[in-house]
């Protein structure tokens, strides 16, 4: 059995991506393993939010995390400022970084960019934060995107740093890619990443867009004219992203969809990926619904940040002694 610890930021609509990529195997984890599943809300606060959409945010979060299959009897299911001790160890995490590693986080080096000359300072103490997350609960195992690698080496460097310094507190914890479908790309420009902040929406499918948008945005997803459903990243970026999203939520192989649709077009294809993303979506929309609005969301997110704080007061406990933060 393995403590798995995972979170994502309420600042923006979730997409395919973020569900293929992470949420669904967040809830295939929960069988057998101790997880505990976070809405970071204080890591979206990295950058300016309006308050009255960060709240509505943090709510629909969390009812997609229950929609897309967690089970709040197995996983423990919280809001992250409502456990002080992620700020509080965030603090000494803070403390024992250095300005040289933070400043080379690329996400911090693009994000920063977009701010100009009033760079929130808490941008750059985001990773001590994550480190804080993690390290509160003795994870062994975070499942995230692969853009998270750095961030992740510095948690693991953070952790070794302190029990190097102050004595064996905390478990080192490993990064756990998804498979295939981490990586789906945006529909409009195949090289990049998807992403909920695209400016371009026809980019990006949304988790909770409706099923006749999805339809759209694939159907006019960038392609190539050759016609041909052939899996080549390089030369046909499009359609390659379009295998891959087709092949994590059908289980289907890059050589059966080729087998397939050798003698059929992009348009069958395209048709074809849009009705199983669709088939995929649409029971989560539905339950999203359901969950949103249900008072037992409330109760789900009280009783997870009370789970959670047991587990990381222990922790918390621990550090203070081991530093010398007590009287
Ligand atoms: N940094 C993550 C992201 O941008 C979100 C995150 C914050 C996180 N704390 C975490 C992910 C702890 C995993 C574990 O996606």
């Amino acid at each position: 059995m393995s403590i798995i610890f995972s979170g994502i930021q309420p600042s923006g609509e979730l997409t395919l991506g973020n569900y293929l990529g992470a949420l669904r195997n967040f809830s295939k984890m929960q069988d057998g393993n101790e997880c505990y599943y976070c809405v970071v809300n204080q890591h979206a606060i990295t950058v300016p939010q309006e308050p009255a959409m960060l709240h509505e945010r943090t709510r629909q979060l969390a009812a997609i995390y229950l929609a897309a299959g967690l089970d709040p009897q197995k996983a423990t299911l919280f809001v992250q400022s409502e456990v002080p001790e992620h700020v509080q160890l965030g603090w000494i995490m803070t403390t024992l970084s250095y300005v040289g590693e933070l400043e080379r986080m690329t996400q911090y080096k693009d994000k920063a960019a977009k701010r100009g000359d009033s760079i929130p300072a808490g941008l750059l103490a985001y990773p001590p934060l994550m480190a804080a997350d993690i390290l509160l609960y003795q994870t062994n195992l975070v499942p995230v995107g692969d853009d998270q690698k750095q961030h992740m080496e510095i948690t693991r460097d953070l952790a070794q740093r302190f029990n190097r310094l102050y004595g064996e507190v905390f478990t080192i914890p490993d990064i756990l890619l998804g498979q295939d479908g981490t990586r789906v790309m945006s529909l409009q420009e195949p090289t990049k990443k998807m992403s909920k902040s695209d400016e371009n929406r026809t980019a990006t499918v949304y988790l909770l867009d409706a099923p006749k948008d999805i339809e759209k945005k694939i159907k006019r997803a960038q392609t190539d004219s050759d016609n041909a459903v052939r899996y080549d990243v390089q030369a046909k970026p499009g359609i390659s992203n379009l295998m891959d999203i087709f092949a994590a939520v059908t289980d289907k192989s890059h050589e059966t969809i080729e087998r397939e649709y050798a003698d059929k077009g992009y348009g069958t294809f395209k048709k074809d990926v849009a009705d199983a993303v669709v088939s995929v979506l649409e029971p989560i929309q539905q339950r999203y619904e359901e969950m949103i609005g249900a008072p037992e969301l409330d109760e789900i997110l009280t009783q997870g940040a009370e789970k959670a704080r047991a587990k990381a007061a222990v922790t918390y406990e621990k550090v203070l002694h081991a530093i010398g933060l007590y009287r």
